[in-house]
């Protein structure tokens, strides 16, 4: 029998919704400005692209702050803690049935319930984007802003290339990610069950 459990308070909400908006305008200014290019009527202009990505990273900022602080304050935070132990073992039960158990109908190895709302490659995928990748993108991307605060030399190389190169890469990261985060969001009870509790908060059990 399936049970329906309220996962989404309405801030994680709002800030999913601000989140993923303000990613998508920063990965479409991000790649108009790596592939700048006037002829290109795909490609954002090179100066509206800079102003947009500038103000979407602040905002981004902001967002991120406000997630930071749920996370502390409320018991959101708690399913972003990763138990150590048998994790291995867990990440390759959840893998397998993402690659295979799912097509033939197996069940969920880790059920949604009212005390796990993520599946181990979903906390692991959060945890690194949420406290690594988006934390590292808006320092890089500030220090771009800003670049007099960048070292001038590190190891021989230039700075400011290091920080683009790595904010770059990051961004790529985030969207290799966003990908992965659509396509597997849609392996839940329904195809749109988990977009639907993303929206209402309510979350379908397997
Ligand atoms: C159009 C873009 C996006 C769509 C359609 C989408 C879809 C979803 C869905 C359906 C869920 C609920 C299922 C689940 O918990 O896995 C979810 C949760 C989540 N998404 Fe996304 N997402 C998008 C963008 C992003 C981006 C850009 C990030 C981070 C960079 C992100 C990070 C997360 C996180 C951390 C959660 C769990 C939130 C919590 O309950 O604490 N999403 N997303």
């Amino acid at each position: 029998m399936s049970k329906n459990f309220y996962h989404y308070p309405v801030w994680v909400r709002l800030w999913h919704f601000s989140n993923a908006v303000l990613c998508l305008f920063l990965i479409v200014t991000g790649f108009s400005m790596l592939y700048s290019d006037p002829d290109n009527a795909l490609v954002v202009k090179f100066q509206r692209a800079v102003a947009i990505h500038n103000v979407c990273g602040v905002l981004l900022t902001i967002s991120y702050t406000a997630f930071l602080f749920g996370n502390l304050f409320t018991p959101n935070g708690k399913n972003y803690l990763i138990r150590l132990k048998g994790l291995g073992d867990r990440l390759w039960k959840q893998g397998y049935y993402y690659a295979y158990g799912y097509f033939k109908g197996e069940e969920a190895p880790f059920p949604v319930t009212s005390d796990r709302k993520f599946n181990p490659l979903q906390q692991v995928s959060y945890v690194g984007v949420m406290y690594f990748a988006i934390p590292m993108l808006f320092v890089t991307g500030w220090a771009l802003m800003f670049p007099e605060f960048i070292l001038k030399k590190f190891l021989g190389l230039s700075g400011i290339f290091l920080t683009d190169q790595f904010h770059v890469i990051l961004g790529f990261l985030v969207v290799i990610f966003l990908f992965i985060h659509i396509y597997v969001s849609t392996m839940g009870k329904s195809p749109l069950s988990n977009f639907r509790s993303i929206i209402t908060g309510w979350q379908e059990s397997h």
